[in-house]
């Protein structure tokens, strides 16, 4: 039975993830911020069979990741998905709230760092041996042609950039790692007028990861599978 260790696994997009990858069967290690809210990932892991674990996890806290990693010592993690993310309610130039920007960038960008450098041992020892970047269009510098959310855009470029590195060097060890812009999608961050169901993000989404090799290390996907621009 594969592994995924998944991030922000409540609500959105992540609990979409939760739901596709227990579906077929995958032992899922489901982390939230919140587990006593978490209602419906509590169902979710109550009508599993055991298969998905829920486990308290803010991608800022250092501490609380190494000490998950602990839990997991020796194991072997296929697919560590970096879904947890928060997005910004936009400021106008000028009006840039700087507390809000360095926790954006900690829990965006550093967060799925902090995640893969304590779990790659883990993830090397598996047979996907994939660590994916929920990323956005939003963080392509090619695509900026409306400027705005500052924090965001920059918290998903410097993502972006994670996920080259660690392509880069966890390319020893066979682990592949790749960015995923998951479309704009009903959730709360995507809001109702958003195109995409959260179903259909995850099952397009599903695909790319899946197939995802060492070849296609480092890159920068749609979630309809096309590369997309830097
Ligand atoms: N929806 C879109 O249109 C869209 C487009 C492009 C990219 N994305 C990306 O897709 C990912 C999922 O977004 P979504 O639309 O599902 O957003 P969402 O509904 O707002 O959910 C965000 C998730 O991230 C979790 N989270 C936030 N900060 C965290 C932290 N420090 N530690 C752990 N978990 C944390 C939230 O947990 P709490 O419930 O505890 O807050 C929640 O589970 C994000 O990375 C987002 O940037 C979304």
């Amino acid at each position: 039975m594969p592994t995924l260790l998944l991030t922000g696994a409540n609500r959105g997009i992540g609990l979409g993830f939760a739901r596709s990858y227990a579906a077929e069967g995958w032992r899922v290690i489901a982390t939230c911020r919140d587990p006593a809210a978490a209602r419906e990932l509590s169902d979710l892991a109550a009508a599993s069979a055991g298969r998905v674990a829920v486990h308290a996890l803010d991608v800022t806290d250092g501490a609380a990741v190494t000490a998950l990693a602990r839990q997991f010592k020796g194991e072997a993690i296929d697919v560590l998905l970096n879904n947890a993310g928060v997005g910004e309610s936009g400021y106008a130039f000028g009006k840039t709230d700087y507390t809000a920007w360095a926790h954006t960038l900690d829990a965006n960008a550093m967060g799925p760092q902090r995640m893969a450098e304590a779990f790659a041992d883990a993830v090397a020892r598996s047979t996907k041996r994939t660590i994916v970047g929920i990323t956005s269009l939003m963080g392509s510098m090619a695509d900026n042609g409306s400027g705005g959310y500052v924090a965001y855009r920059s918290s998903k470029a410097a993502l972006n950039m994670v996920i080259v590195t660690l392509a880069v060097d966890l390319a020893p060890r066979g682990i592949t790692a790749i960015a995923i812009h998951p479309g704009w999608v009903k959730t709360d961050m995507g809001g109702p007028g958003a195109k995409l169901p959260v179903a259909q993000s995850v099952a397009n989404m599903r695909k790319v990861i899946d197939r995802a090799a060492l070849a296609e290390s480092g890159k920068f996907f749609n979630h309809s599978g096309e590369e997309l621009p830097w």
